[in-house]
């Protein structure tokens, strides 16, 4: 009885909400078409143009309605100048909605999203994003470029720094963190950011990894790789997504009415509005598919392109083709229609001005410095720790000598996107272990080299300093501008004279640790096998000293697990876990096979692969009912102990196989994983279910559904070693 009351008043609270919810999605919808009346084509157009930056004539254009947003511009007191200028100088006083590329930080910056999605913790992601939208949006800013959502299977491509990796079902989780996360409960909130899933679509498919490049992909891997993170940013709310600067088999992004129109705002039902990429739709006659500006308009606004980032190319001249039909202006209606929605959705009309005293006591808050923190240290990976030399004993060593370029660089763990990130606030390597270990074991440290130049005067310094120590911690990698945009490596090796400095050192005989900061998958062949141990540390925000001598010392155990896979060699790129099978497997004694005849087919580290201080054993998996319909759910278990002598984090991951399709079929996928904590000694049986839905895929028909038959379900700490069962798929029919 009880129960059945506590139901009905829990049923009436919830009818509450999404009654309230209806009755202010009504209200706003008719305050929209109220304000659309009211307007003139000129205004119309004007909401849907993004300037960056400001300047008296951008401020003239706002005055007149000719601007809706504005990019680039920082400070809450003049961001709040601007919106003045908007709210109570122009004829309808429609706020501004600013934005700003937002990505891993605003002032407190976290580590780069390749190494944050690392820790597979979509917990502590979701609030590192939370507290970079407090900390923007204190400074006037509404929305942010992010997340990148973008499957990057190319680590050439320097953009891979800036997303989850490659695969889609970790990418679908932490883009649903990461909107959650900017956005809050409620976009109204002033401490929130309006998110932008970007890049759509299938930017990081660019041949050769080139950036910005052709990108032509058939329509099932777009359907099932490149897509479905969009898809879970969208579920998750997001109010506005960025179309890409890539053509997808012969049409541009930005012009793209199949994934603009079809997909994204006929089967997803998208309200939001749709941004371009920095002048993609005035690319659009670089492309070769419009003659002039205007033209690119038309059909960068066709295609369901709602503002035009930096483009120039929604204009009044649209006015004439509108009245001559070659321009419906519904579309356009449209298009106002949902900036306007989201503008009333963040409350900009009631609230358009920031409090700019909060600012002060936000900004660098020790609380969002120790997640900062806290994220860093689950970002790293260890890659390889021969003998255990890791971590380092501190009781038993008299001398460290810490070389490299990065070493003690402020610059390089801001990574790139580094927003109002400072280098003042940054601590690096060197720091972090003076502040860790203090009198206790002295650190020598000598540079030894540049990043990137090939000066070589440095070596024996270095190498002397090396003699004078017991072991040596090398710093090396990518400074922060050789990943993000326009940051394509045709060479993912030790850039400059590093490898080289490392080869002489290591002749020396002591150990050596290197702590790689990179922004991209590297290939560590010609290294690795000079090296003791490898510590992927990436660039890990302001904190990053702080959280590499916690692992180096062993106060963090490494629970950091590849969220992309590290080849032995570019000419194995494009290399994923989710590849298909192929008619002939690689088989080592078999030359007609698929495979190179100077290489193995296997990475040098698979997706999913991560060390710790301590070992996990799986023992025991368990399908608990093997055959499935449909509508069921797969409920699978697996023990995992802790087998060594120390407390850690295990990523548990779980893959499935579809073993016969009416197409093919990767030869594994992703779906699901838990990070669980275990004491040394200590066991737990880890149990997951996956609805059978989530097996769905584009079948002969290009229909999304489940085929009946056999599937192998692996869990395992990595991409490559686990423990399998099997189970079935059947039909009622
Ligand atoms: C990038 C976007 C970014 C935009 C605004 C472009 O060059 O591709 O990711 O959001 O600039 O800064």
């Amino acid at each position: 009885m009880k129960s059945t009351f506590k139901f009905l008043v829990t049923l009436a609270f919830i009818i509450t909400i999404i009654l309230g919810q209806h009755l202010k999605d009504v209200e706003i919808e008719v305050k929209v078409n109220d304000l659309l009346h009211q307007m003139t084509f000129a205004e119309k157009v004007g909401q849907m143009t993004q300037f960056s930056g400001t300047n008296k004539r951008y401020e003239q254009m706002i005055r007149e309605g000719k601007i809706g947003s504005l990019l680039n511009v920082i400070g809450a007191e003049e961001n709040n100048r601007l919106q003045k200028i908007a709210v109570e100088e122009s004829r309808l006083g429609i706020p501004l909605v600013i934005g700003l590329d937002v990505i891993h930080g605003y002032r407190t910056i976290f580590p780069i999203p390749l190494a944050a999605s690392a820790s597979w913790d979509t917990v502590l992601i979701r609030k590192a994003a939370e507290i970079a939208a407090k900390e923007a949006a204190s400074a006037g800013i509404h929305w942010t470029f992010a997340p990148m959502v973008d499957i990057a299977r190319d680590a050439r491509w320097g953009r891979i720094a800036e997303g989850a990796g490659e695969d889609p079902f970790l990418g679908s989780a932490m883009a649903r963190a990461q909107v959650l996360g900017f956005q809050g409960k409620s976009l109204a909130d002033p401490l929130t950011l309006l998110a932008c899933g970007k890049h759509f679509v299938a930017y990081g498919g660019a041949e050769g990894g080139r950036d910005y490049n052709t990108v032509d992909i058939s329509e099932r891997t777009l359907r099932e790789i490149y897509l479905p993170l969009f898809k879970a940013a969208v579920d998750a709310g997001v109010g506005t997504l960025m179309s890409a600067f890539n053509e997808i088999g012969g049409v541009p992004a930005s012009a793209n009415q199949f994934t603009l129109q079809t997909i994204l705002k006929g089967e997803w039902g998208f309200d939001g509005f749709v941004v371009s990429d920095w002048n993609s739709i005035g690319e659009l006659v670089a492309h070769g598919i419009a003659k002039d500006r205007l033209e690119a308009g038309v059909k960068g606004l066709t295609a369901g392109v709602d503002m035009d980032m930096e483009g120039r190319c929604y204009t009044i001249d649209m006015e004439a083709l509108v009245a001559d039909g070659t321009l419906s202006e519904e579309l356009i209606n449209d298009a106002v229609r949902r900036i306007l929605r989201i503008k009333f959705k963040l409350g900009l009309f009631e609230h358009p001005y920031i409090d700019e005293s909060i600012q002060k006591e936000l900004i660098l808050h020790q609380d969002h410095i120790q997640t900062a923190l806290e994220l860093a240290r689950e970002s790293i990976v260890l890659l390889k720790n021969k003998r255990d030399i890791l971590p380092l004993n501190r009781k038993e060593l008299n001398t460290i000598a810490l070389i490299g370029p990065l070493a003690d660089d402020k610059d390089a763990p801001l990574g790139t996107w580094r927003c109002q990130g400072k280098q003042e606030d940054v601590v690096t390597v060197y720091e972090g272990l003076k502040n860790k270990l203090g009198d206790e074991v002295k650190i020598i440290y000598a540079k030894g080299c540049d990043v990137k130049n090939n000066s070589r005067t440095e070596f024996n310094k270095a190498i002397k300093v090396v003699r004078k120590a017991d072991i040596v911690v090398m710093v090396m990698g990518e400074s922060a501008d050789m990943s993000g945009e326009a940051a394509s490596r045709a060479d993912l090796s030790l850039p400059g004279v590093q490898a080289e400095l490392l080869n002489a050192i290591a002749e020396t005989n002591k150990p050596v640790v290197l702590v790689l900061m990179n922004g991209r998958p590297l290939t560590l062949s010609n290294v690795e096998s000079k090296v003791t141990a490898i510590v992927e540390a990436w660039h890990l925000g302001i904190q990053h000293g702080n959280a590499v001598a916690d692992v180096l010392v062993g106060d963090y155990n490494p629970s950091g697990k590849l969220t992309a896979t590290f080849p032995r060699s570019v000419g194995q790129i494009p290399i994923y876990y989710n590849h298909k099978n192929s008619g002939r497997p690689n088989n080592p004694s078999d030359k007609f096979t698929s495979k190179y005849i100077d290489l193995p087919s296997s990475p040098l580290y698979p997706f999913g692969y991560g060390l710790s201080y301590t070992k996990f054993k799986y023992s025991d998996i368990k399908v608990l009912n093997n055959r499935l319909l449909s509508s069921d759910e797969l409920v699978v278990s697996v023990n995992v102990k802790n087998v060594g002598k120390r407390d850690g984090d295990e990523v548990v991951q779980l893959y499935i196989r579809d073993m016969v399709g009416s197409v093919t079929r990767p030869v594994k996928e992703l779906k699901g994983f838990q990070r669980v904590a275990l004491e040394a000694g200590e066991q737990k049986t880890v149990q997951f279910r996956v609805p059978v839905q989530e097996l769905r895929f584009y079948d002969s028909d290009m229909k999304y559904t489940v085929e009946p038959g056999d599937f192998s379900v692996m869990i395992g700490g990595n991409s490559v070693e686990g423990l399998t069962a099997n189970f079935k798929v059947i039909s009622l029919k």
